[in-house]
């Protein structure tokens, strides 16, 4: 187990400060005064909105959602101001990205494993995939010379790269921005050129499947950040579970980041 930011016990309240477009994503922004203000890239929160979140005639109500931190900074008056990334996927995200700045954002966290430092001698290499941005961010943040491959289904989805400092290399779907190819063309070319390198990436299970079968085949350290459907967050309800070479394991409390060679597939 890692060193990692320990969750306070209870459901607080944070107030939103922001909510911003950016191309396919909303990006939240919120004071968390009374949480700690060194959450772990990679770790989570559990999130809701303090009203109009479901139960209401003809809502169904909803359980709190989990999203990777994107950003972290200290908060003036104490805690942290903390972002979030999000992609509009059903009524929970939605729902969040109707937030308007002085309303109520719920939350739980940090919560989960984070990423780990690489081992001495070994350089970073951040890969991020989509929606899965958002804790390679929040790493890129804490390593900026580290470098960073993303990928994105399209140009407004790559708007997102706004956010980082520089990246290595940018890939689309389509090629209506950066390069046209998946994210394990050029993290193929960064391994030949850095065979032991550490990666860690974030993103869809196909693209995970890609960059751990590619570290598999290069004997490259990686660390991967896992999603599964969350109902708690804290380990209670088992309904996060991910089949590992050492068996089942809650993705909530034992990852999201789990090391690739522990994985029989990411997908
Ligand atoms: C550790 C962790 C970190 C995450 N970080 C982010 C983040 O930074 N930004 C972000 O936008 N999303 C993130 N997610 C995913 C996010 O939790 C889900 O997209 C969200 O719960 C969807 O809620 P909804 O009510 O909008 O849609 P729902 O109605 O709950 O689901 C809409 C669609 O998404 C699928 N889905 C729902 N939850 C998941 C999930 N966890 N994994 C895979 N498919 C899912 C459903 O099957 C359905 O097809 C993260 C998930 C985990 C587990
Ligand atoms: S979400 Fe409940 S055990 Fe992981």
């Amino acid at each position: 187990m890692s060193e990692r930011t320990l969750c306070p016990p209870e459901r607080r309240v944070a107030e939103v400060r922001d909510v911003r477009r950016l191309g396919a994503y909303d990006l939240i922004s919120a004071r968390d005064l009374a949480g700690p203000a060194d959450p772990s890239p990679g770790q989570f929160y559990m999130l809701a909105t303090g009203d109009r979140w479901g139960g209401g005639s003809g809502e169904r109500p909803y359980l709190p959602r989990a999203f990777s931190f994107a950003r972290v900074r200290p908060g003036a008056g104490g805690g942290a101001d903390l972002q979030f990334l999000l992609e509009d996927v059903g009524p929970g995200t939605r729902r969040l990205g109707e937030l308007k700045p002085g309303e109520a954002l719920m939350l739980l966290g940090p919560l989960g494993e984070p990423f780990t430092p690489p081992p001495r001698g070994s350089s970073a290499v951040l890969v991020g995939g989509g929606i899965g941005t958002a804790p390679i961010l929040a790493l890129h943040d804490e390593r900026p010379a580290a470098p960073v491959v993303l990928g994105f289904r399209s140009a407004a989805h790559a708007e997102a790269v706004a956010l980082f400092g520089e990246v290595a290399a940018l890939m689309t779907d389509d090629g209506s921005a950066g390069r046209q190819g998946l994210v394990t063309e050029p993290l193929r070319e960064h391994l030949d050129a850095d065979p032991s390198a550490t990666v860690y990436a974030c993103g869809p299970p196909q693209m995970l499947e890609a960059v751990r079968a590619l570290c598999e085949e290069r004997g490259v350290s990686a660390q991967l950040a896992l999603e599964a459907g969350m109902a708690c967050g804290y380990g209670a309800c088992f309904g996060c579970v991910v089949e590992t070479k050492d068996g089942f394991k809650r993705v909530c409390v034992d990852g999201p980041v789990f090391q690739a060679a522990d994985l029989e597939s990411a997908a």
